[in-house]
């Protein structure tokens, strides 16, 4: 298994806060099945930067305590970027850092709002030849409120990852009920981690799996899983039409 978006470097966000930490976060991943990791600090979310060289940097020390603690895991370099306008700039200049330095970046929203720009800045990173993921778009409140927001880029070519502990339901039923409702309607192309630690944001990947598999069937489970794989490859995914989330009506007593 391939886990594409996780905090497990140390110390340089709101993820693993101690190198101890990270080797159990490490473990924890093994034992699941997981044999590579793409570790994506955050970047410009207000609170965190993390420019492409630095991380690259961490990654390969990291993978040399993993080798000699012999934890059966690769990180692959990776970044968490808040979408923001000047994004493309930063790129040119070399901060931003795609998923495994494929053609993919993983894009956070801020939680409570989808930026009135987002659709054009997708467009011209697409342009680019950039191809945007959205994380965890069933966190984010206003496309909680209107699932239309995340269909229309879908549309327009945008993937999106689900976060494992909203499919098993961690973050509570609405989240879960809405993360089922984004794979059913195949608004998601992604599962992945999203893990911060090993106890209040652990790898919930394998249990996640599990869920799809109880809910759906388990060729959904290996679409997911391929087009990890695919990712990582920097070859093309496998895009399902999305279908749009019919809203149910407000039953009020008139
Ligand atoms: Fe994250």
């Amino acid at each position: 298994m391939i886990d594409i978006h996780s905090h497990i470097l140390s110390m340089v966000d709101d993820g693993s806060q101690s190198a101890r930490q990270s080797i159990e976060m490490a473990k924890s991943a093994e034992e699941q099945g997981i044999r590579m990791m793409i570790a994506t600090p955050h970047h410009k979310n207000g609170r965190y930067e993390n420019t492409k060289t630095t991380i690259i940097e961490e990654v390969r020390r990291f993978n040399e305590v993993l080798k000699e603690q012999q934890i059966d895991l690769t990180i692959l370099p990776g970044q968490e970027v808040r979408l923001y306008g000047e994004i493309l700039d930063d790129y040119q200049k070399n901060e931003i850092l795609t998923l495994n330095q494929s053609n993919y970046v993983l894009v956070e929203f801020p939680s409570d709002h989808v930026p009135s720009y987002a659709s054009r800045l997708f467009y011209e990173m697409k342009l680019t030849g950039i191809q945007p993921v959205i994380a965890h778009p069933e966190r984010n409140r206003a496309i909680l409120e209107r699932p239309d927001k995340l269909f229309d880029l879908v549309e327009q070519g945008v993937l999106a990852q689900v976060t494992a502990s909203s499919m098993t339901g961690r973050f509570g039923k609405k989240i879960k009920n809405f993360a089922h409702q984004l794979v059913d309607h195949h608004l998601v192309h992604f599962i992945a981690s999203d893990a911060h630690n090993a106890s209040t944001r652990p790898n919930e990947l394998q249990q996640a799996f599990q869920t799809i598999e109880e809910a759906f069937d388990l060729n959904l489970v290996y679409y997911f899983q391929e087009n990890a794989e695919i990712l990582v490859n920097d070859q093309t995914v496998f895009v399902e039409p999305p279908a749009r989330i019919r809203m149910k009506k407000f039953l009020g007593i008139f």
